[in-house]
């Protein structure tokens, strides 16, 4: 039975947004909801996914089952607090921040909890993700998200201790080199565009 079929993303900055998106790939935007703290929020949510909804933070347990945390680790237990009454233990709680033990977010929520690096081919439905499962997920629970996560990434299963490394591969390091061809693409243009951009975005991702 599919326990994860509605997410909550908490937060759309870089991380919220992709993942957003990323998940709305997954389910279908229809079932993707987002708690924003600003206006602007709303507005990213609309133009990235189409057909998601904004709901209250307090009220996003009640709409998703799978709950994804995107927010700055400061931010975080305010954002617990505030989801706390209304969570159980059926909801899957999914935390990005690598500052956050698997541990301590167990202990501050009832149902199972994961940790997960996207990457930054994620919006387009590329690039890998990373996946720590963590205490009370189960092995039918971390296939069915690892399922979702097909939808929009290669997924891959790491334990916590490997999470700063493998962040620095398959998320960094892409994003340091899509900004290098970024960079090419626009001295190009600079230089006087004798290329289309699409043309030479085509050309230095080759
Ligand atoms: N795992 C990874 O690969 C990875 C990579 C990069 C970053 N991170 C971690 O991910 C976290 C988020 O990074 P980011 O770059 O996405 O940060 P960001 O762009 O600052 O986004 C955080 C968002 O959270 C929102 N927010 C804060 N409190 C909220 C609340 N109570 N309710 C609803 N929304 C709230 C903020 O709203 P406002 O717009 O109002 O400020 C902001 O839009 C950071 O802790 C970072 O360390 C993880």
């Amino acid at each position: 039975m599919s326990e994860y079929r509605t997410v909550g993303v908490v937060g759309l900055g870089r991380m919220g947004l992709t993942l957003a998106s990323g998940f709305g790939r997954a389910v279908g935007p229809a079932r993707v909801y987002a708690a924003v703290r600003s206006p602007a929020g709303a507005d990213r949510l609309r133009e990235t996914v189409p057909g998601a909804t904004v709901v209250p933070l307090p009220e996003l347990a009640g709409h998703a089952r799978l709950l994804v945390l995107c927010v700055r680790n400061a931010d975080l237990p305010e954002v617990l607090d505030t989801l706390r009454p209304r969570l159980t233990e059926r909801h899957l709680v999914i935390t990005v921040n690598n500052g956050l033990p698997l541990r301590t977010l167990a202990e501050a929520v009832p149902g199972p909890v994961a940790k997960l690096v996207p990457s930054v081919g994620n919006e387009i439905g590329a690039g890998a993700t990373l996946l720590v499962p963590g205490p009370r997920l189960t092995a039918p629970g971390a296939e069915e998200l690892l399922g979702l996560l097909r939808a929009f990434s290669e997924p891959y299963v790491i334990e916590e201790g490997q999470g700063r490394t493998a962040t620095d591969l398959a998320s960094c390091g892409p994003a340091l080199l899509a900004g290098a061809a970024r960079a090419m693409v626009a001295a190009q243009r600079e230089g006087g565009a004798p290329l289309p951009d699409d043309l030479a975005e085509r050309l230095v991702t080759q």
